[in-house]
């Protein structure tokens, strides 16, 4: 839904539209309790009209790599997207360079929207940085502090672990931790530093309590949350419009 809107509002207003995809999968997943596929993200942005100008797909998994590349090749003959194997935090400035020899000399009229969607809090904030800067980008991101960290919430705590660090692209993390720690306090912690980040970028101040969509599983625990963020203001009008549709679930990235 939410890229509908994104992509028909933008239409006029920028000559170029990007889209990236961090964590692609391979073009199709599965269905909870189904074995039914369905489309998944790499195929809900190549569906979507008018079309972004340039697609850039990046997979660690070299199965879910092939199956992807086949799939568009079958699927969307027409198109010819940058697929980057690989890790994305290793691999981000060949995504850069990508970017980079599509934007060419319209940097200021190009608008990117990258869609982080991975199993854990595995994103670098080091990775969206170099992404997002003297760039308008917008993000989507699936924000894993539901039950990732309930269940892996004192392996984070422990100073060995640099999961969290990397996340936040901060060493002393822990140092405004309060006492008697909690999941749901951690969490919060987290998704308020997160935020803090992407203001240091340039991006407009979102309130996790507020802004952050969680997405619960059928049994209520919350997943993820959906976190938003854009330089621009016009931009939460959009996404705005979009939660109306898309509510609490999946569909905001889709139709
Ligand atoms: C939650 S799935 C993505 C699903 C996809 N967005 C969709 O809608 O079908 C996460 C995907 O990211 C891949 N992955 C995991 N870590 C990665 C990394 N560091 N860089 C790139 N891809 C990664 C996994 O192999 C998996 O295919």
């Amino acid at each position: 839904m939410y890229l509908d809107i994104f992509l028909d509002a933008m239409k006029n207003r920028f000559k170029k539209r990007i889209h990236i995809d961090l964590y692609s999968g391979s073009g199709m997943s599965e269905r909870p309790r189904s074995s039914c596929l369905r489309a998944g993200s790499p195929f809900i942005a190549l569906d979507r009209q008018p079309k972004f100008d340039h697609y850039i797909f990046c997979e660690k998994n070299g199965q879910d790599l092939r199956a992807l590349e086949a799939r568009i090749a079958s699927h969307f003959p027409d198109q010819k997207p940058s697929i980057i194997p690989g890790d994305c935090n290793e691999q981000v400035d060949r995504i850069n360079q990508e970017l980079n020899k599509v934007i060419g000399d319209l940097g200021d009229s190009t608008l990117t929207f990258c869609f982080i969607d991975p199993y854990a809090l595995d994103v670098h904030f080091e990775t969206i940085k170099k992404l997002a800067e003297n760039r308008k980008m917008d993000f989507m991101i699936n924000i894993m502090l539901g039950l990732d960290v309930k269940l892996n919430w004192r392996a984070y705590l422990a100073d060995s672990s640099l999961t969290i660090a990397n996340f936040l692209g901060s060493q002393d993390w822990r140092n405004g931790l309060g006492k008697n720690i909690t999941p749901p306090s951690l969490s919060l912690y987290v998704g308020e530093k997160f935020s803090a980040q992407m203001a240091s970028l340039g991006y407009l101040h979102t309130n996790p309590s507020k802004d952050f969509l969680p997405f619960e599983n059928s049994k209520s625990r919350i997943i993820y949350y959906i976190g938003f963020f854009s330089k621009g203001r016009i931009a939460f009008k959009f996404w705005d419009d979009a939660k109306k549709y898309g509510g609490a679930d999946s569909e905001l990235f889709s139709r």
